[in-house]
């Protein structure tokens, strides 16, 4: 079963005509730069400032057009000669990715329901811009809706980037551009399903889908697979639920491989609904629960991106996936789970279910793939939201390189990573009396529940993104649209496509 009928994101397509020569164009966008000598208008405003009654005057004073990025001034055009009925001025401060990305977003707000768009906002920008422009358009064009009567704010169905030198030599940057957004939008579709229809097979059939349509290997675990090798972290969570628990394996193989090619294994939380279990979350906390497969949702999106940002290494994808549910058969306070692999923990609050599931897979790759290094990726904790706020996402690992690699591929694809402490003198709060750990060890909560999952990591080199903070966005800012982010599939997309990703990352082996 397909995803439900969406809008889509807009079709972006180069040329070197000037924007305002672009055929049945709706809107003109051309750039206003910013700086301290006051606004001026960039590449594409000359040849529009020709054929029209205005002038530059006219355009900046009248719009008060500043140039800051992420401002977009109307001005709407009445002459009624042909299908173009609005100007955009659209700010790129100093031309920065970080400010081209918002006016790439700003551009898709101000032109949602629009047929064709042209723009030169691309005009100035190298292959580096022009990727965040297009990913800022892209993601601030997201929309996702159950509506009967459609979605409310459709994005432009076409965008060209106009006014480039020389279009051919920057179809590799677009493909690439579009590639990471599509992740994104891939990833925010996911968490926004709601979960009367997202259950953890539902996850394990859009899994099949993506690596149907990319070529990528795919192993599904249902109840039965999950008991007969040992899974049970996953099946203890997912044993209240009407809908059984799955675990989905993918691996992507670059077209390059070589015997000593790295590989990289990323584990995904996929929890399709957190009631907290017998452990009930309250109304409120339990609002947005349907957002808690996040991790497992960028896993999946991340390893659908790869080929087509020419991943250097092995790459596999391990989604855990449950519904955290309430029934007679749910796991209990006190119940003790046996990880894959043998190790144990005492649940003594059910609503710590993340690390349950993640354990057994963190165990089940270092048990049978042993990479070079290992990355989780969850909506882990509250108490990272109240670390970090709701714009940073956390990041523990225990290799300073490795920690150092995806920081700098968060900040370069607009997903900010602030690096947490794995504070060793915190471990004896995970002391049970009957098992190996206990799964509710108390505050400071982000750092003992990395610490717990650091447990299942084998001493190779590991990080972990606690994506709980940024996994909802309250208001549209920027590329973020309100709702779910989707965060983490552009940073680690940023990563993957390094020529090394693991570039001073010690060896596993
Ligand atoms: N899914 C939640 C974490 C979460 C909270 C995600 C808010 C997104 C927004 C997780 O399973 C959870 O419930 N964590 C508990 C752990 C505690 C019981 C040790 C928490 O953070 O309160
Ligand atoms: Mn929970
Ligand atoms: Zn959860």
């Amino acid at each position: 079963m397909a995803l439900p009928s969406q809008s889509r994101a807009p079709r972006v397509t180069l040329s070197e005509d000037p924007p305002s020569a672009v055929r049945g164009a709706e809107v003109v966008a051309v750039p206003v730069l910013g700086g301290p000598d006051g606004p001026a208008l960039g590449p594409g405003a000359a040849e529009l400032l020709d054929e029209t009654e205005l002038d530059a005057f006219a355009l900046l004073e009248q719009a008060s057009a500043t140039g800051k990025a992420g401002e977009a001034v109307h001005f709407p055009v009445l002459d009624g000669t042909g299908p173009r009925d609005l100007i955009l001025l659209v700010g790129v401060g100093d031309g920065t990715p970080a400010d081209l990305r918002r006016a790439g977003a700003a551009l898709a707000r101000r032109t949602t329901g629009k047929a064709t768009v042209a723009t030169s906002l691309a005009a100035l920008a190298d292959d580096t811009g022009l990727r965040a422009l297009v990913e800022g358009l892209v993601l601030g064009s997201f929309s996702f809706h159950r509506r009967s009567t459609g979605a409310e704010r459709p994005p432009a169905e076409h965008v060209v980037l106009a006014g480039l030198g020389d279009p051919g030599s920057r179809q590799e940057a677009l493909r690439r551009a579009l590639a990471v957004a599509e992740a994104g939008w891939r990833s925010r579709t996911l968490a926004l399903v709601p979960s009367n229809e997202k259950n953890p097979p539902w996850l394990a059939e859009q899994a099949r889908a993506v690596a149907e349509a990319n070529g990528l290997a795919i192993k599904v675990w249902d109840e039965r697979a999950l008991a007969r090798d040992g899974f049970g972290g996953i099946l203890g969570v997912g044993q209240g639920s009407a809908t059984p628990p799955r675990l989905v394996r993918l691996d992507y193989t670059p077209k390059k491989v070589r015997r000593d090619t790295p590989h990289v294994v990323l584990v995904g939380k996929g929890i399709t609904f957190d009631t907290g279990g017998l452990s009930i979350k309250p109304r409120d906390a339990m609002m947005n629960m349907k957002r808690d497969m996040t991790g497992a949702g960028v896993v999946l999106s991340v390893l659908g991106a790869l080929a087509d940002v020419d991943c250097p290494v092995r790459v596999t994808g391990l989604l855990a996936c449950a519904e955290n549910a309430v029934g007679a058969n749910s796991i209990r306070p006190g119940d003790v789970l046996r990880h894959y692999g043998g190790r144990t923990s005492e649940v003594n609050n059910t609503d710590a279910e993340g690390r349950l599931v993640l354990g057994d897979a963190l165990s089940y790759a270092v048990a049978e793939i042993g990479p070079d290094a290992l990355v989780d990726v969850a909506t882990l904790t509250g108490a990272v939201k109240i670390s970090l706020g709701l714009r940073t996402g956390g990041l523990f690992a225990n290799d300073d390189a490795l920690a150092a690699l995806i920081r700098d591929a968060g900040a370069a694809a607009g997903e900010p990573l602030w690096r947490l402490p794995l504070v060793a003198d915190y471990e004896p709060r995970l002391d049970s009396t009957v098992a190996d750990a206990d799964n509710a060890p108390g505050g400071p909560g982000a750092i003992t529940a990395a610490l717990f999952l650091q447990h299942f990591t084998g001493g190779l080199p590991w990080a972990h993104l606690d994506i709980a903070s940024v996994g909802d966005s309250p208001v549209d800012a920027h590329e973020y649209t309100k709702g779910a982010t989707g965060f983490g599939a552009r940073a680690l997309l940023h990563w993957l496509e390094l020529r090394e990703p693991l570039a001073g990352v010690r060896a596993a082996r």
